[in-house]
């Protein structure tokens, strides 16, 4: 069978941006937009249109600006958080509206104070009101992750009997494993007669650190998109991380998926995304993170120097990283020291290096990292008669 596509709905502008510090103008909303369509996105999130005159208007740039994504507005289960949204969307060549509400048990007793058949007549009404504006439905059913099976299976039927073009099954607070969130969407994609209808999408938080892993496993069990931030940012602990998604994709490919997304981009979008919310990257973040390429203990450098599949899976060029990073402390070893120091213009023999190496590990033992500036001095200092005198 042919690969199937696994469409990618970017919410970096939208569940991305509620991270505190990270709010954007709407010139930094649109430029991003317009970088992540050109990057192969295939939804862009663009805001939540009732919740401020400035996200309103962000959501209505985006719409005029984009081509060929789809741009999609969140909204709650509310008419008039609905009706912005369509306002916001009007421009749009694509225009989704995603509206939703809770499902779980805490979520129904404690948010609404209601009770599941009021929450499910709810949740009908809210696509039928988004239907009117629009032909493609998102429907989420917050904290899916935490809602009964059966339940869930009841509500999302009803809202793709309603007009729900897609259907999120939010694990909003970061709590399912990776098997769970497989078998809840494989029981939807079972359990629901009209499933086909719709296209079942992941969205995942990472309290546990397990979003990246919840997606792929929603992915296997049938779903076909993924929702997903740059950086994985995104309300506590984030959400699923576009680059991570994409490359466990791209990197299996015995799965059979494959997504529109222009890897040679990630690295860039993310420096990007950085810089203009203000958010560092941690530096040993999967495929963007600065050590992502970097190897530092001597096994390790002196495996890739022969070979560097031996200890990467993925080239740097392929995801728009700067390059591998051979990185010298005091873990490092005699094949790493030669290696920069050939980099550095300077030849030394099997010899020189043992004794330079000994010096390296004097200095290396009292820093944390060996600088360019502490190879020239070495290299300067020494004199290749003194290793007669060293034996
Ligand atoms: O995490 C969540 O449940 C959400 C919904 C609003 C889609 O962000
Ligand atoms: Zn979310």
């Amino acid at each position: 069978m042919a690969d199937q596509k696994v469409f990618i709905f970017d919410t970096t502008l939208r569940d991305g941006e509620q991270v505190p510090g990270c709010k954007l103008n709407t010139k930094e909303k649109t430029e991003l937009a317009v970088r992540l369509e050109e990057m192969g996105v295939d939804i862009i999130e663009a805001g939540f249109p009732i919740s401020s005159p400035g996200d309103f208007h962000s959501v209505e740039e985006i719409s005029r600006i984009i081509k060929n994504a789809t741009v999609c507005g969140l909204s709650r289960a509310v008419q008039k958080d609905i009706e912005a949204a369509a306002r916001a969307l009007k421009k749009a060549k694509h225009p989704r509206i995603h509206t939703g509400i809770g499902t779980s048990d805490p979520h129904i007793r404690s948010k609404f104070n209601s009770n599941r058949e009021d929450i499910l007549a709810r949740a009908v009404q809210a696509v039928k009101w988004a239907r009117n504006f629009v032909d493609d439905v998102e429907f989420y059913a917050e904290d899916a992750g935490r809602t009964d099976n059966d339940y869930l299976a009841r509500v999302i039927e009803a809202v793709i009997a309603a007009g729900a073009t897609v259907v999120n099954i939010p694990d909003t607070t970061g709590y399912c494993l990776p098997y769970q969130y497989g078998e809840k969407i494989a029981w939807l994609a079972n359990h629901v007669p009209n499933i086909d209808k719709a296209v079942i999408s992941c969205h995942c938080h990472n309290d546990l650190g397990l979003a990246t892993a919840n997606s792929i496993a929603g992915v296997i069990a049938g779903a076909r998109q993924i929702e997903c931030t740059i950086n994985g940012l995104g309300e506590r602990a984030g959400n699923t991380s576009m680059e991570e998604c994409v490359m466990v994709l791209k990197q299996h490919k015995h799965l059979g998926f494959y997504t529109g997304v222009k890897t040679e981009m990630l690295n860039p979008m993310s420096r990007l995304v950085s810089e203009t919310m203000r958010m560092p990257v941690q530096p040993n973040k999967a495929i963007v993170g600065a050590n992502a390429f970097s190897h530092s203990s001597g096994i390790h450098q002196d495996g890739f120097l022969k070979d560097s599949t031996t200890y990467e899976i993925i080239r740097p060029e392929e995801v728009g990283a700067d390059g591998s990073k051979i990185v010298l402390t005091a873990r490092s070893g005699r094949s790493a020291l030669a290696f920069r120091l050939q980099k550095l213009g300077y030849e030394f023999n099997r010899n020189d290096i043992d004794v330079l190496y000994d010096r390296f590990l004097k200095v290396a033992d009292n820093k944390k990292e060996i600088i360019e500036e502490d190879l020239r001095e070495l290299a300067k200092n020494y004199k290749p008669e003194e290793v007669i005198a060293d034996f």
